[in-house]
């Protein structure tokens, strides 16, 4: 059941979208070769708390840390680490979900880290490009397979590999709520999209096929199945009467 928003509760999602977009503005000066991936989590936890929020992935399902940092072939739900440095030519995709006031504001973005072979950045900037694709199907009237389709369209058209297995999904007072948002090709009709619906759109592109293996001694990370790297890029989204707002944009 998909959960429409009251004026109240977007006032809410919004404080909380602003919210995680500035935590992701702020990290960003600290991607660098050599910091690790423990201290990345400890400056947004921090940063978290002092904004009067609760970092939302810590202890979901048992998830061990305050962010996801997944680097190079892990697609996402990489675990913080105090042994895992960033070096010249990595990939990163942080995702940050505080909850403020109740409410979630979910995003990420994959940085360059020093010095990125050039296949590998036209991996990241078509990441993100396939996400603004996504986005602009939105309004009301058009469904969630419209939003897959057009994502797909790009990606398949430009030799990605689309991951199936992770969704973009809905978001409000619970981390993950209907409806689910694929990134590739639906051939059937999905859910309406309605005014007040709050949901992500976060397509993970593989540079090779789209398979993907959850670590086996984690259980969390998500890494490809043939190694090569992968990129993601995540909006939270209100579907408005004309279109679409994006909830998480810094002011
Ligand atoms: N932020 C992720 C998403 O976009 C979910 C992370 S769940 C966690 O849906 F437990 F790994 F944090
Ligand atoms: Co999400
Ligand atoms: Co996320």
């Amino acid at each position: 059941m998909v959960h429409i928003k009251n004026k109240a509760e977007i006032e809410k999602m919004r404080a909380a979208g602003k919210l995680a977009a500035e935590l992701l503005q702020f990290i960003e000066p600290f991607v660098k070769p050599g910091v690790s991936t423990l201290e990345l989590n400890d400056l947004c936890h921090e940063y978290t708390i002092k904004r009067g929020a609760v970092s939302a992935p810590l202890n979901y399902k048992g998830f061990p840390k305050s962010i996801c940092t997944s680097v190079n072939d892990v697609v996402c739900h990489g675990i913080p680490k105090a042994s895992d440095f960033l070096k010249d030519g990595d990939i990163i995709n942080i995702d940050v979900t505080p909850i403020l006031n109740g409410y979630h504001g979910d995003t990420s973005k994959t940085f360059l880290v020093g010095k990125v072979k050039p296949e590998i950045k036209k991996l990241v900037v078509d990441t993100e490009k396939a996400m603004w694709i996504g986005i602009e199907q939105v309004k009301p009237g058009n469904r969630v397979n419209d939003i897959s389709n057009a994502i797909d369209e790009f990606l398949t058209a430009n030799g990605y590999g689309i991951v199936r297995d992770l969704m973009g999904h809905g978001i409000g007072k619970k981390f993950h709520e209907d409806p689910q948002i694929p990134h590739f090709k639906q051939t059937r009709l999905l859910t309406k999209l309605e005014e007040g619906m709050t949901f992500t759109i976060e397509p993970m592109v593989n540079l090779g096929a789209y398979n993907v293996v959850v670590s086996k001694s984690d259980k969390w990370t998500v890494r490809t199945k043939d190694g090569k790297w992968s990129a993601q890029f995540e909006h939270t989204v209100l579907v408005t009467n004309k279109g679409y707002e994006i909830l998480t944009l810094p002011s």
